[in-house]
């Protein structure tokens, strides 16, 4: 099974939904907003005050999040003609004044526009989803269901060199769309610490993990299953996104930078009533990214108990003084 036939965030406006549980992402993408704001000033004013501007917001997913960006932006510049091109693996549809709003189905480990035609490309938590779960993971990584200080080495450099061959493909797809002088800003799930298995990064997952082993110990979920479980993703950390970025020789970097923002950011303030379920939110949050890909494997019956489990620990690690904090590398570029 192909990770894009299986990865995508919960639809819908229901209580697990994305669009009601993406609190955390709104925010990253409210925090970077200067970086955002910086290079599309800077491309208006290289451009010559242009008459039309071309923007793709790449994973866009669904709900409030994927207009945030696009509409700030029209607000930002003003000009007779904008070109809003909204892509993710699911197609979506529709037109805003004066904008002329199209939907990309596809990878953006692929083409997805035609040669030179984008001025401006952002992308936020959408490139640390990686294109398949390498060879090496499937075979060694038995224990874990991410990268953990118990993985075998061989599991660590497997995902790594995932990271790397798609992040060069999407760099080198990208070189060929984007216009000379155009800017791109990508946010990325990450880490501060150069180890790549950082608590920075891994610590959600190991924690999910333990939610699974738990419905292993009481006979609800095979062994065997989540055994062959692994999540498809990378967190890499700022000098791992520039090294690609130089070594692919396409972009010059303008700004590359890490914000941190803690666990109980994911907070809507809908939980119960308690201290310690503050963090509730955090297992909401994450249901909403990973139930699809977690259904496919153990079934659409398991996860109202896997997520109650997970809430629990996820609740009780943090009052018991546990500070967890979401970290994301920002990278703001030029297309030479
Ligand atoms: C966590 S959501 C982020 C959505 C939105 N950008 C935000 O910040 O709220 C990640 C999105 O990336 C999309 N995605 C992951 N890998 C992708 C790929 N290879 N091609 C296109 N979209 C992808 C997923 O389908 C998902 O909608």
């Amino acid at each position: 099974m192909e990770v894009k036939q299986v990865l995508h965030m919960n639809g819908g406006l229901g209580d697990t939904s994305y669009a009601n549980n993406s609190l955390l992402q709104r925010k990253v993408i409210s925090m970077t907003k200067p970086i955002t704001e910086e290079a599309i000033t800077e491309l208006y004013i290289s451009m010559n005050a242009p008459k039309n501007l071309c923007m793709a917001e790449l994973g866009c997913s669904s709900g409030p999040n994927t207009m945030v960006v696009a509409t700030e932006l029209v607000k930002m510049v003003h000009l007779p003609m904008f070109q809003l091109e909204l892509q993710d693996h699911e197609t979506s549809r529709g037109r805003v004044s004066p904008c002329f709003v199209s939907a990309v189905p596809g990878s953006f480990y692929g083409r997805l526009f035609p040669s030179r035609t984008l001025h401006f490309i952002h992308s936020s938590y959408s490139l640390m989803w990686l294109s398949k779960i390498p060879k090496e993971v499937e075979l060694l990584n038995k224990d874990n269901i991410y990268m953990a200080s118990a993985s075998p080495r061989q599991v660590i450099d497997a995902y790594y060199n995932q990271f790397r061959t798609d992040f060069s493909t999407f760099l080198r797809c990208r070189s060929e769309e984007v216009v000379s002088g155009g800017r791109m800003v990508l946010t990325i799930l990450g880490r501060k610490s150069e180890d790549a298995c950082s608590k920075d990064c891994c610590y959600l997952w190991e924690l999910l993990a333990l939610a699974l082993k738990q419905m292993v110990a009481e006979g609800v979920i095979e062994e065997e299953k989540l055994q062959s479980f692994n999540i498809p993703q990378y967190t890499p950390s700022p000098t791992e996104v520039r090294k690609e970025v130089e070594k692919e020789g396409s972009f010059s970097i303008d700004h590359l930078e890490t914000l941190e923002i803690p666990w109980a950011a994911c907070g809507k303030g809908h939980y119960p009533a308690g201290a310690e379920d503050r963090y509730y939110d955090v297992g909401s949050c994450m249901r909403s990214v990973v139930e699809p890909l977690l259904v496919q494997h153990f079934g659409a019956s398991t996860m109202d108990p896997l997520f109650d489990k997970y809430s629990k620990i996820l609740c009780h690690r943090m009052a018991n003084g546990e500070e967890a904090k979401f970290v994301s590398v920002t990278v703001s570029m030029t297309r030479i």
